[in-house]
Protein backbone atom coordinates (compact mmCIF):
# COMPACT_ATOMS: atom_id res chain seq x y z
CA UNK A 1 0.00 0.00 0.00
CA UNK A 2 3.10 2.43 0.95
CA UNK A 3 3.75 2.11 -3.14
CA UNK A 4 0.54 4.30 -3.97
CA UNK A 5 0.06 7.34 -3.50
CA UNK A 6 -3.58 8.23 -3.81
CA UNK A 7 -5.95 10.88 -2.89
CA UNK A 8 -9.88 10.39 -2.68
CA UNK A 9 -10.99 13.74 -4.47
CA UNK A 10 -14.38 13.62 -3.63
CA UNK A 11 -16.48 11.28 -0.85
CA UNK A 12 -20.09 11.83 -0.26
CA UNK A 13 -21.30 11.13 2.97
CA UNK A 14 -24.10 11.00 4.93
CA UNK A 15 -23.91 14.35 6.67
CA UNK A 16 -21.74 17.27 4.87
CA UNK A 17 -19.18 19.40 6.32
CA UNK A 18 -16.58 16.86 5.67
CA UNK A 19 -14.61 19.32 3.07
CA UNK A 20 -11.15 19.17 4.86
CA UNK A 21 -10.61 15.82 3.88
CA UNK A 22 -7.39 16.70 2.28
CA UNK A 23 -6.14 18.81 5.37
CA UNK A 24 -7.92 16.55 7.88
CA UNK A 25 -5.39 13.67 6.12
CA UNK A 26 -2.71 15.40 5.93
CA UNK A 27 -2.67 16.33 9.89
CA UNK A 28 -3.75 12.74 10.83
CA UNK A 29 -0.39 11.97 11.68
CA UNK A 30 0.59 14.55 13.87
CA UNK A 31 -3.17 13.74 15.76
CA UNK A 32 -3.39 10.53 16.27
CA UNK A 33 -3.64 10.87 19.97
CA UNK A 34 -6.14 7.82 20.83
CA UNK A 35 -5.55 5.06 22.01
CA UNK A 36 -4.27 2.03 19.57
CA UNK A 37 -6.58 0.19 19.67
CA UNK A 38 -7.54 -3.34 17.84
CA UNK A 39 -8.97 -4.51 14.54
CA UNK A 40 -12.11 -5.12 13.48
CA UNK A 41 -13.50 -5.98 9.45
CA UNK A 42 -15.51 -6.94 7.17
CA UNK A 43 -18.09 -6.78 4.31
CA UNK A 44 -18.76 -4.13 2.47
CA UNK A 45 -21.14 -1.85 3.71
CA UNK A 46 -23.36 -0.39 0.59
CA UNK A 47 -26.26 0.15 2.61
CA UNK A 48 -26.41 3.95 4.97
CA UNK A 49 -27.35 3.61 8.39
CA UNK A 50 -30.46 5.94 9.06
CA UNK A 51 -31.35 6.18 12.36
CA UNK A 52 -34.73 5.37 12.37
CA UNK A 53 -36.78 7.57 15.07
CA UNK A 54 -38.70 4.12 15.91
CA UNK A 55 -35.16 2.93 17.01
CA UNK A 56 -35.80 5.62 20.26
CA UNK A 57 -39.11 3.53 20.75
CA UNK A 58 -36.43 0.62 21.40
CA UNK A 59 -34.71 1.84 24.07
CA UNK A 60 -35.41 -0.03 27.35
CA UNK A 61 -32.61 1.54 30.17
CA UNK A 62 -32.58 -0.50 33.51
CA UNK A 63 -30.82 0.75 36.19
CA UNK A 64 -28.46 -1.28 37.70
CA UNK A 65 -26.38 0.76 40.04
CA UNK A 66 -27.27 3.55 41.25
CA UNK A 67 -23.90 5.04 42.37
CA UNK A 68 -22.27 3.56 39.98
CA UNK A 69 -24.57 5.38 37.38
CA UNK A 70 -24.39 1.91 35.15
CA UNK A 71 -27.20 1.55 32.61
CA UNK A 72 -28.08 -1.26 31.19
CA UNK A 73 -29.25 -0.22 27.13
CA UNK A 74 -31.25 -2.38 25.28
CA UNK A 75 -28.53 -3.17 22.17
CA UNK A 76 -30.98 -1.91 19.46
CA UNK A 77 -31.04 1.56 21.40
CA UNK A 78 -29.62 4.50 19.25
CA UNK A 79 -26.99 5.57 21.83
CA UNK A 80 -25.47 2.20 21.37
CA UNK A 81 -26.31 2.03 17.86
CA UNK A 82 -24.04 5.98 17.80
CA UNK A 83 -21.11 4.48 19.93
CA UNK A 84 -20.92 1.65 17.79
CA UNK A 85 -20.20 3.67 14.86
CA UNK A 86 -17.52 5.59 16.50
CA UNK A 87 -16.04 2.63 17.39
CA UNK A 88 -15.84 1.30 13.62
CA UNK A 89 -14.51 4.63 12.19
CA UNK A 90 -11.77 4.32 14.55
CA UNK A 91 -11.22 0.79 13.89
CA UNK A 92 -11.20 1.56 10.49
CA UNK A 93 -9.09 4.59 10.48
CA UNK A 94 -6.56 2.58 12.27
CA UNK A 95 -6.54 -0.30 10.78
CA UNK A 96 -8.43 -0.55 7.90
CA UNK A 97 -6.42 -1.37 4.05
CA UNK A 98 -7.30 -2.07 0.78
CA UNK A 99 -8.48 -5.05 1.64
CA UNK A 100 -9.26 -4.75 5.26
CA UNK A 101 -12.47 -3.08 6.24
CA UNK A 102 -14.73 -2.97 8.95
CA UNK A 103 -18.60 -2.30 9.42
CA UNK A 104 -20.74 -2.49 12.12
CA UNK A 105 -21.64 -5.70 14.08
CA UNK A 106 -23.99 -7.33 15.72
CA UNK A 107 -24.51 -5.59 19.34
CA UNK A 108 -24.84 -8.19 22.10
CA UNK A 109 -24.38 -6.27 24.95
CA UNK A 110 -24.01 -2.80 25.73
CA UNK A 111 -24.13 -0.71 29.01
CA UNK A 112 -23.50 3.15 29.16
CA UNK A 113 -21.29 4.43 32.79
CA UNK A 114 -21.78 8.14 33.23
CA UNK A 115 -18.94 9.08 34.80
CA UNK A 116 -19.63 12.48 36.43
CA UNK A 117 -16.81 15.33 35.34
CA UNK A 118 -15.91 13.38 32.79
CA UNK A 119 -18.42 12.05 30.48
CA UNK A 120 -19.95 8.85 28.91
CA UNK A 121 -18.87 5.49 28.47
CA UNK A 122 -20.23 3.04 26.90
CA UNK A 123 -19.18 -0.60 26.67
CA UNK A 124 -20.13 -2.76 23.82
CA UNK A 125 -19.94 -6.45 22.92
CA UNK A 126 -19.98 -7.45 19.62
CA UNK A 127 -20.36 -10.86 17.79
CA UNK A 128 -18.87 -11.38 14.45
CA UNK A 129 -20.20 -13.13 11.54
CA UNK A 130 -17.78 -14.77 8.93
CA UNK A 131 -17.57 -11.90 6.73
CA UNK A 132 -17.42 -12.63 3.23
CA UNK A 133 -13.69 -12.32 2.83
CA UNK A 134 -13.68 -14.58 5.58
CA UNK A 135 -11.00 -12.25 7.74
CA UNK A 136 -12.77 -12.93 11.03
CA UNK A 137 -15.27 -14.49 13.48
CA UNK A 138 -15.61 -14.24 17.21
CA UNK A 139 -16.85 -11.90 19.99
CA UNK A 140 -14.84 -8.45 21.07
CA UNK A 141 -15.56 -5.82 23.07
CA UNK A 142 -15.23 -2.47 22.51
CA UNK A 143 -15.27 0.81 24.79
CA UNK A 144 -16.24 4.20 23.58
CA UNK A 145 -15.94 7.49 25.84
CA UNK A 146 -17.51 11.09 24.80
CA UNK A 147 -15.79 13.21 26.81
CA UNK A 148 -17.60 16.30 28.06
CA UNK A 149 -15.31 18.78 27.42
CA UNK A 150 -15.55 22.50 26.61
CA UNK A 151 -13.30 22.24 23.35
CA UNK A 152 -14.17 19.79 20.94
CA UNK A 153 -12.81 15.94 21.26
CA UNK A 154 -12.56 13.08 18.80
CA UNK A 155 -14.20 9.98 21.60
CA UNK A 156 -11.67 7.72 22.40
CA UNK A 157 -12.26 4.47 21.77
CA UNK A 158 -10.67 1.03 23.31
CA UNK A 159 -11.25 -2.43 21.73
CA UNK A 160 -9.97 -6.17 21.84
CA UNK A 161 -10.81 -6.77 18.34
CA UNK A 162 -8.45 -9.12 16.37
CA UNK A 163 -10.09 -8.79 13.58
CA UNK A 164 -7.39 -8.91 10.45
CA UNK A 165 -6.43 -12.15 11.17
CA UNK A 166 -6.50 -13.41 7.97
CA UNK A 167 -3.17 -13.26 6.01
CA UNK A 168 -4.09 -10.77 3.41
CA UNK A 169 -1.27 -10.56 1.69
CA UNK A 170 -1.89 -12.59 -1.20
CA UNK A 171 -4.66 -10.24 -1.95
CA UNK A 172 -2.35 -7.41 -2.17
CA UNK A 173 0.29 -9.28 -4.08
CA UNK A 174 -2.55 -9.91 -6.55
CA UNK A 175 -3.36 -6.31 -6.56
CA UNK A 176 0.12 -4.92 -6.85
CA UNK A 177 0.77 -7.56 -9.67
CA UNK A 178 -2.02 -6.16 -11.57
CA UNK A 179 -1.51 -2.40 -11.06
CA UNK A 180 1.85 -3.06 -11.96
CA UNK A 181 0.40 -4.69 -15.26
CA UNK A 182 -1.00 -0.90 -15.66
CA UNK A 183 0.30 1.65 -18.15
CA UNK A 184 -1.40 4.41 -16.94
CA UNK A 185 -2.78 5.78 -13.58
CA UNK A 186 -5.70 4.66 -12.60
CA UNK A 187 -9.20 6.82 -11.70
CA UNK A 188 -12.37 6.17 -10.76
CA UNK A 189 -16.03 7.30 -9.82
CA UNK A 190 -18.95 6.40 -8.53
CA UNK A 191 -18.14 3.57 -6.04
CA UNK A 192 -20.51 1.81 -5.82
CA UNK A 193 -22.38 2.72 -8.70
CA UNK A 194 -26.19 4.02 -9.05
CA UNK A 195 -27.25 0.34 -8.50
CA UNK A 196 -25.26 -0.22 -5.26
CA UNK A 197 -22.79 -2.38 -7.23
CA UNK A 198 -19.25 -2.47 -6.64
CA UNK A 199 -17.11 -4.08 -9.54
CA UNK A 200 -14.35 -6.38 -7.77
CA UNK A 201 -11.82 -4.42 -9.24
CA UNK A 202 -13.22 -1.23 -7.66
CA UNK A 203 -13.04 -3.07 -4.02
CA UNK A 204 -10.00 -2.16 -2.84
CA UNK A 205 -10.40 1.89 -4.21
CA UNK A 206 -14.08 2.01 -2.19
CA UNK A 207 -11.91 0.42 1.15
CA UNK A 208 -9.24 3.09 0.61
CA UNK A 209 -12.02 5.79 0.31
CA UNK A 210 -13.71 4.06 3.86
CA UNK A 211 -10.35 4.25 5.67
CA UNK A 212 -9.97 7.78 4.27
CA UNK A 213 -13.45 9.21 5.04
CA UNK A 214 -13.07 7.44 8.48
CA UNK A 215 -10.61 9.62 10.26
CA UNK A 216 -12.96 12.50 9.55
CA UNK A 217 -15.78 10.66 10.70
CA UNK A 218 -14.57 9.14 13.96
CA UNK A 219 -13.08 12.54 14.99
CA UNK A 220 -16.16 14.65 13.81
CA UNK A 221 -18.52 12.24 16.10
CA UNK A 222 -20.45 12.62 19.28
CA UNK A 223 -23.24 10.96 20.90
CA UNK A 224 -25.58 12.45 18.61
CA UNK A 225 -23.95 11.55 15.81
CA UNK A 226 -24.29 8.65 13.35
CA UNK A 227 -21.76 9.50 10.32
CA UNK A 228 -21.31 6.68 7.24
CA UNK A 229 -19.93 6.94 3.90
CA UNK A 230 -22.01 6.19 1.04
CA UNK A 231 -20.08 6.58 -2.13
CA UNK A 232 -16.58 7.48 -3.37
CA UNK A 233 -17.06 9.91 -5.70
CA UNK A 234 -14.10 9.94 -7.62
CA UNK A 235 -10.39 9.05 -7.12
CA UNK A 236 -7.55 9.62 -9.13
CA UNK A 237 -3.96 8.09 -8.44
CA UNK A 238 -1.08 10.68 -8.07
CA UNK A 239 1.57 8.69 -8.64
CA UNK A 240 3.20 5.29 -9.18
CA UNK A 241 6.92 3.63 -7.32
CA UNK A 242 6.62 0.63 -8.94
C1 LIG B 1 -23.78 -10.44 26.91
O1 LIG B 1 -24.79 -11.14 26.21
C2 LIG B 1 -24.66 -12.54 26.23
C3 LIG B 1 -25.79 -13.09 25.42
O2 LIG B 1 -25.77 -12.59 24.13
C4 LIG B 1 -24.70 -13.05 27.67
O3 LIG B 1 -24.48 -14.44 27.66
C5 LIG B 1 -23.63 -12.37 28.48
O4 LIG B 1 -23.73 -12.74 29.82
C6 LIG B 1 -23.74 -10.87 28.35
N1 LIG B 1 -22.63 -10.25 29.04
C7 LIG B 1 -22.78 -9.20 29.84
C8 LIG B 1 -21.53 -8.68 30.44
O5 LIG B 1 -23.87 -8.70 30.08
C1 LIG C 1 -8.51 2.61 27.18
O1 LIG C 1 -7.52 1.85 27.83
C2 LIG C 1 -6.60 2.63 28.57
C3 LIG C 1 -5.54 1.70 29.10
O2 LIG C 1 -6.10 0.61 29.74
C4 LIG C 1 -7.34 3.37 29.66
O3 LIG C 1 -6.44 4.18 30.38
C5 LIG C 1 -8.42 4.25 29.05
O4 LIG C 1 -9.19 4.86 30.05
C6 LIG C 1 -9.32 3.40 28.17
N1 LIG C 1 -10.24 4.28 27.46
C7 LIG C 1 -11.50 3.94 27.24
C8 LIG C 1 -12.30 4.87 26.42
O5 LIG C 1 -11.97 2.92 27.66
C1 LIG D 1 1.42 -14.34 4.47
O1 LIG D 1 1.43 -15.18 3.33
C2 LIG D 1 2.57 -15.02 2.51
C3 LIG D 1 2.41 -15.94 1.31
O2 LIG D 1 1.12 -15.85 0.79
C4 LIG D 1 3.84 -15.37 3.28
O3 LIG D 1 4.97 -15.12 2.49
C5 LIG D 1 3.91 -14.47 4.53
O4 LIG D 1 5.01 -14.87 5.33
C6 LIG D 1 2.63 -14.63 5.36
N1 LIG D 1 2.68 -13.68 6.44
C7 LIG D 1 2.27 -14.00 7.67
C8 LIG D 1 2.38 -12.91 8.69
O5 LIG D 1 1.82 -15.10 7.95
C1 LIG E 1 -22.43 16.76 17.42
O1 LIG E 1 -21.94 16.98 16.11
C2 LIG E 1 -22.88 17.62 15.27
C3 LIG E 1 -22.34 17.61 13.87
O2 LIG E 1 -21.01 18.03 13.83
C4 LIG E 1 -23.15 19.02 15.82
O3 LIG E 1 -24.09 19.67 15.00
C5 LIG E 1 -23.67 18.92 17.23
O4 LIG E 1 -23.79 20.21 17.79
C6 LIG E 1 -22.73 18.10 18.08
N1 LIG E 1 -23.37 17.83 19.35
C7 LIG E 1 -22.70 17.97 20.48
C8 LIG E 1 -23.47 17.62 21.70
O5 LIG E 1 -21.55 18.31 20.51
Amino acid sequence: MSLFKWVVLGLLPLINGFVLLNDHLQSSEMTRTAMDSENLHNELPYSTLHLEEAEAALEKSMLLNTDLRMEKLNPANYRATRAAQVAVHYLNYKQGSLFCHFSRRKIENATLEEISGVGNKYFLTFTEDETPNKHATGVHTAEILFRHTITKMAPEVNSTYNGCVKNISEDENTFYVRMRKQHQLVAGKYIPDGHGNIPIEMEPFWHLGYTASSYIMWKESNESTLFNMETVLSFQQLASFL
